[in-house]
């Protein structure tokens, strides 16, 4: 295995991994916790994960049958604070591992293929199902909302999504009284997704949410933005967006809603779980154990910003957390 380290650009030194880190897998491991979301601090490259090579998948380049559904009406509910990002950045400065741990992956995700696929709703609920994507969008109101998205690695942007409130599709699951937790699974499939040949990582990419915050008005479904489908790169068909959380929550490329009573262990927790927890929420004043989250470089924009706790939304979600205050609310 070649493993090479890069200086990151945005993150002290201090915060990148070292080369004696890496001394075998289980370190491997820890190491790339020790630098998520590690491409932006310290520049991994394997010669398993295909990132070595420039080659790119064949692209996948079909239309999208889902493009005339787009541009949809904005909720003007949620608002800005800030400029929105250019769409070129939004869609070229991307953190998808399954097609390698560096930035600059949206060539290599034009290989998955967007049709057929199909969303399974499983777990506790009334009536297991599987849908394609195409009667999901046709089942669900579409509408517009600008967001901010915060990375744990203290850069941001503010995006047009199109797309759905995840409680629209979990009032059609109908989950059991007894669910408790939502578990979302992106898909899996080596074949396409180079990323995916790297066995030390716990594919496929899974996340979490309580079924509060699932049914929580913010919590949305993303398919389209910048009011076209959504590109490969940043999760199409269909990605998660909890604007008040860091952004590894918000997974991309979802497959499958499971309805459990038992607490998802997310990707980047089963790595990392000092660094990366299941509640991830967004605190300036709470630091990431190896760098500060008190401010972020805003894509586009050369001065830092202050960071915002719940990364401006807590009118919205603060109430959430009340009741929880013996837990990790901010990692
Ligand atoms: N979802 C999957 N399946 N795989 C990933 O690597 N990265 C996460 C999240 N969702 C990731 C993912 C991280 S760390 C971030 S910051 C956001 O996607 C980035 O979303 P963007 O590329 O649209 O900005």
């Amino acid at each position: 295995m070649l493993i090479k380290i890069k200086k990151g650009w945005e993150l002290p030194e201090s915060a990148a991994t070292s080369e004696s880190t890496f001394l075998n897998r289980r370190s491997l491991l820890k190491g790339m916790a020790a630098g998520p979301i590690l491409a932006a601090t310290a520049g991994l490259v394997t010669g398993c994960d295909g990132e070595s090579s420039q080659t790119a998948q064949a692209a996948n380049n079909e239309p999208d049958p889902s493009a005339n559904l787009y541009p949809v009406q904005r909720n003007l509910r949620y608002r800005l604070d800030r400029d929105e990002t250019p769409e070129e950045l939004a869609t070229t400065y991307n953190n998808y591992y399954e097609f390698g741990s560096s930035k600059n992956i949206w060539q290599k995700a034009q290989a998955l293929p967007l049709r057929p696929w199909t969303v399974k709703i499983s777990g506790m609920v009334e009536t297991p199902m599987e849908i394609g994507i195409d009667d999901l969008l046709a089942k669900m109101p579409l509408e517009e909302r600008v967001y901010r998205h915060r990375c744990v690695e203290a850069w941001s942007m503010a995006v047009p999504y199109s797309g759905f409130a995840l409680k629209d599709l979990v009032d059609m699951a109908r989950p059991l009284g007894s669910a408790k937790y939502l578990k979302m699974v992106t898909f899996k499939d080596d074949s396409v997704a180079s990323g995916q040949k790297a066995g030390w990582y716990p594919w496929p990419y899974v996340e979490g949410l309580t079924i509060e915050e699932a049914t929580n008005e913010l919590a949305f479904i993303a398919t389209g933005l910048y009011g076209k489908p959504i590109p490969k790169q940043n999760g199409a068909p269909l990605r998660l967006a909890v604007p008040w959380k860091y952004g590894f929550k918000h997974v991309k490329g979802l497959v499958e809603f499971e309805f459990t009573d038992k607490r998802p262990v997310s990707f980047w927790e089963e790595i990392q779980a000092s660094e990366y927890g299941f509640w991830a929420n967004v605190n300036p004043e709470v630091s990431h154990p190896r760098w500060s989250q008190a401010t972020e470089r805003v894509l586009g924009q050369d001065e830092r910003v202050p960071t915002l706790l719940y990364n401006g939304y807590g009118e919205f979600v603060a109430d959430l957390y009340s009741n929880l205050k013996g837990e990790r609310l901010f990692i």
